[in-house]
């Protein structure tokens, strides 16, 4: 390797580890990437839970040529350009019912502070400006700017950065393994762990809480499918205390649970969504927030010419993101690629379920084309079992994703069965090779 890599401080990752021996990918298409010797790399996470349909896509290739060639630029702030509306519209004809408005941004941290400021500035302009408070989840994962880490419940994301936000709290996590280990889908126990907003009331007050954010699936915490009726139930306690209910979509959306939206294969709709990711299919950086339409309304009082909301980003609406947004919308609605997940899902949980017995695998979980596969720790070094599998099955040809100890997949949603096979007898040769 004659490349020099050492200028490059690397995002989550174990630098020094990486720099010793790089894993350089080097080309992608399809359901699989290349790395810098030529060999193929089988995609089980679609890239970061982003590339939803698949790398390489023509058409969203073509549609972000043509944008650089076209528009290259556009302001956000007191102007705009068509396609930001036409995307806009497209999204609000697959969200859930009512939410209508798109706040758009570049990332899945930036929806999540846009979400959460949105929420406080939507108290405060209604007349009740002491709902401040945010309520966050024990194992949530809201990206890694400051409000996100406050409302987030990784330790590892929060120890290192001091006192956060003020004004925060978070419910207990639904993770239950003495009830619920090797569910398939939802597990049956812990829909009562809702009830542990009704204690955030108990201790704050209704009155000072602007709202609670929750992965309708937990991802980066390690794949923890919410238990049956404890979304709904999370909804029904929000609407008697007036608290907004935040669903952060970033991974769920876009297919990965089988219906275009968690919030539609859960049958529970919340008052602001964020996404990001398979938004643009991983291509372009952006994200967005959706809200309902009264929440939008509500902003929308004082004299016309004032702006209501003091929030945005240069590049929110980029032209190139919108460009790439659009053709992934097409390209998802012309292979039925949001629904796919519910066809796959059956096969896909075969083959995760089947891991069960195999060495240090303590549980399994699975929902849509998400799937987690928890193992012992090695004794007294946590994550260091899941990352050797997770070299392992690299050097076999497998990318994989681990999170503490357990492994994570999100294959793009362009999978086939016979990926699946590989996939799972990948991970079990690798499982049966781990110390
Ligand atoms: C639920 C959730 N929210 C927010 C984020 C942050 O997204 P980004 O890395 O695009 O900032 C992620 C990223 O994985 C996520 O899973």
């Amino acid at each position: 390797m004659s490349q020099n890599l050492d200028a490059y401080w690397m995002p989550f990752t174990a630098n020094r580890q990486f720099k010793k021996s790089p894993r350089l990918i080097t080309g992608a298409d399809g359901m699989y990437f290349r790395d810098d010797k030529g060999r193929q790399i089988l995609d089980g996470v679609a890239g970061l839970w982003c590339v939803n349909a698949g790398h390489n896509r023509p058409r969203i290739v073509k549609a972000i040529q043509e944008q650089a060639a076209e528009l290259d630029f556009a302001p956000p702030f007191q102007m705009a350009h068509p396609k930001a509306f036409e995307l806009a519209t497209r999204l609000t004809e697959i969200t859930p019912a009512g939410l209508n408005k798109v706040f758009y941004t570049n990332s899945g941290s930036e929806s999540v502070e846009t979400a959460l400021k949105m929420a406080i500035a939507y108290h405060r302009v209604r007349g009740e400006g002491a709902r401040t408070r945010l309520i966050g989840r024990e194992r949530g994962y809201h990206g890694v700017n400051f409000g996100g880490i406050s409302v987030g419940g990784m330790v590892g994301n929060r120890k290192m950065f001091g006192t956060m936000l003020g004004g925060v709290d978070h419910i207990r996590h639904t993770h239950d393994p003495v009830r619920n280990a090797y569910s398939v889908g939802q597990p049956a126990y812990g829909a009562e762990l809702a009830d542990d907003l009704e204690r955030m009331v108990a201790l704050h007050d209704a009155s000072t809480i602007a709202a609670v954010i929750v992965e309708p699936v937990a991802g980066s915490t390690g794949v923890l499918v919410p238990p049956q009726g404890y979304l709904q139930r999370l909804r029904e306690i929000c609407d008697k205390h007036g608290i907004l209910l935040i669903f952060d979509e970033v991974i769920t959306g876009f297919g990965r649970t089988g219906q275009p939206f968690a919030a539609q294969t859960f049958d529970v709709t919340p008052d602001l969504m964020t996404v990001a990711k398979g938004l643009t299919n991983g291509c372009v950086p952006m994200g967005a927030v959706l809200a309902k339409q009264h929440i939008y309304d509500t902003f929308m009082t004082g004299p016309d010419h004032l702006i209501e909301f003091f929030h945005g980003y240069t590049y929110s609406a980029h032209p190139l993101a919108c460009a790439a947004a659009i053709a992934t919308l097409d390209t998802y609605a012309e292979e039925g690629l949001l629904t796919r997940a519910s066809e796959m899902q059956n096969y896909f949980a075969e083959g995760l379920h089947s891991l069960k017995g195999e060495p240090h695998v303590i549980d399994v979980r699975n929902i849509g084309l998400v799937g987690g596969v928890e193992l012992a720790p090695l004794p007294g070094e946590p994550a260091k079992r899941a990352f050797n599998v997770f070299l392992d099955c690299w050097e076999q040809g497998l990318l994989i994703r681990t999170t503490g100890d357990t492994i994570a997949l999100s294959p793009p949603l362009i999978i086939e069965r016979s990926h699946i096979d590989h996939i799972i007898a990948t991970l079990r040769s690798a499982l049966r090779r781990a110390a």
